[in-house]
């Protein structure tokens, strides 16, 4: 057995057409769960190869090397010849540079890094020149046969399109990765054919390292969940349901309870906080971060938003916003971008907020909209209340001092500034600034004058 830890490079064809998918976007930029599906063979890579993956493009090779950016180096392949083609455009880059070179498909993002592990150590271990990935199943995906000699060798693969009625019936198949040793490969790949479609067949190399004497290892895929391939947006959906219930049990073991996981749909890309309650019809999604003993649901989407600890959410909407904690908001709420709740603010139903700022401790119960205002601390917002910040041409700003009373159905005509302590009646017009400590009424609102006991009307 050869100890020493060997160099591995990592291959991803990515080239192909996807064109059952019927899609403007490129098969591998189809996000699951916030992540296009190749970046999950990227996780599941990283422990086994030092430099970053090389993917093999070619469809839409400008908007792939684009959206994936530096996770990954990438060489052309032009025009699309075939799997094997496609990594001998890998070898002009790649020649010289490994001991093992591990390929993948970019369509199979459920393959484990358990899985990529263990055929590295399999490949290591049985010094094969080629190791390969198979599942056993009734059901063949349209998957290559692996074809055994009478004694359990593996002497190749046959395309199912390829395939005899007496082949069809094999139930083992090629699922991919592959693991090669890298000279063999790069020497080998000079002998593949053309098939009879016209493509270059990585498969066929089975085929010549078994005629060449060469032992072919394999490793068995046993969880068939692994090896679901897109093709389809029916596969699309049974991989996103996989991933998703990958990601629910991972924050469930982590300390979030959920009422229903298969009603929790959660992206890749967010962390949560332990004793976490989240109801049905959750969505949590991009750059979202939720913060311990909050309660969400039912019916909550979150969207690049930060949420502290201990905040209560309920039918609510939140894009690009920020709560600290203790916050509590809904039934029908929705925050848009830039809305930021400090500590124990309040806000109850029908209300919007957006690119403001509300201090600790500020109320607002009811179908209120604040937009463009800064709101110092436990001010009380009533019934109804708006903040006019657009005059049809520009968006202005409202600023309420600490303490301030707004009553229910006040109207503030931004550009506005209500001091602090200051009060305004219901249904109060606002549309000039009020000094700190005074009430204003009526419409256009005005400072309230109170008549003293005695004196005359
Ligand atoms: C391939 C295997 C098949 C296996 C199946 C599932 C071959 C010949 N067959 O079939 O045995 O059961 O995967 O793992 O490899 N690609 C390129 N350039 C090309 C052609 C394809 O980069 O010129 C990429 C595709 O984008 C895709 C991958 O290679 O990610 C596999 O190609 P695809 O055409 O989907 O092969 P299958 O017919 O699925
Ligand atoms: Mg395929």
């Amino acid at each position: 057995m050869n100890t020493k830890k060997p160099k591995v490079a990592v291959v991803i064809l990515a080239a192909g057409m996807g064109t059952r998918m019927n899609s403007d976007l490129p098969k591998v930029l189809h996000p699951l769960l916030g992540k296009p599906m190749v970046e999950y063979i990227f996780d599941a890579v990283r422990d086994i190869c030092e430099d970053p993956p090389l993917v093999v493009v070619g469809n839409c090779a400008e908007l792939v090397m684009e959206t994936l950016g530096d996770k990954a180096c990438y060489v052309l392949q032009e025009p699309q010849l075939g799997t094997a083609h496609a990594v001998q455009c890998a070898r002009e880059v790649l020649r010289g540079k490994s001991d093992i070179v591990l390929v993948a498909n970019s369509d199979f993002p459920l393959i484990t890094a358990e899985t990529y592990a263990l055929l590295v150590k399999t490949h290591q271990e049985n010094n094969s020149k080629l190791t390969l990935s198979t599942v056993v199943s009734d059901e063949s995906r349209g998957f290559g046969r692996i074809l055994r000699d009478s004694t359990g060798r593996i002497i190749g693969i046959v395309e199912e399109k390829a395939a005899s009625p007496e082949q069809k019936k094999i139930t083992e198949f090629n699922s991919n990765p592959y693991c090669f040793d890298a000279e063999w490969l790069w020497g080998a790949l000079d002998q593949v054919e053309k098939s009879e479609v016209g493509e270059y067949y990585l498969t066929d190399l089975v085929e010549i390292a078994a005629n060449s004497g060469q032992p072919v290892g394999s490793i068995e895929i046993e969880d068939h969940q692994e090896s679901i391939g897109i093709n389809n947006r029916v596969h699309l959906a049974e991989a996103t349901k996989v991933i998703q219930q990958r990601i629910n049990r991972k924050w469930m073991l982590e300390g979030v309870t959920m009422i229903d996981p298969d009603k929790v749909f959660i992206d890749d890309t967010v962390t949560l906080g332990k004793d976490t309650v989240l109801y049905p019809e959750v969505y949590l999604r991009g750059a979202t971060s939720v913060g311990s003993g909050c309660q969400l649901g039912p019916s909550v989407m979150l969207e690049n938003t930060t949420v502290g600890d201990r905040c209560k959410l309920i039918y609510a909407v939140l894009e690009s916003a920020k709560l600290e904690n203790d916050v509590d908001m809904g039934p029908f709420g929705h925050l848009r971008r830039g809305a930021h709740l400090d500590d124990h603010v309040h806000m109850g139903n029908f209300g919007e907020i957006k690119n403001s700022y509300l201090a600790p401790g500020v109320k607002m119960g009811h179908f209120s909209y604040i937009g463009d205002a800064h709101v110092g601390k436990n001010v009380n917002i009533g019934a109804g209340t708006i903040t006019c910040n657009f005059d049809g041409e520009g968006k202005f700003t409202t600023e309420i001092g600490e303490d301030a009373f707004i009553g229910s159905d006040t109207m503030l005509v931004a550009p506005v500034k209500i001091g602090k302590g200051a009060k305004t009646g219901a249904g109060a017009v606002v549309t000039h600034d009020v000094p700190d400590g005074t009430t204003v009424v009526g419409v256009p609102a005005k400072e309230l004058s109170i008549k003293k006991e005695g004196e005359q009307k």
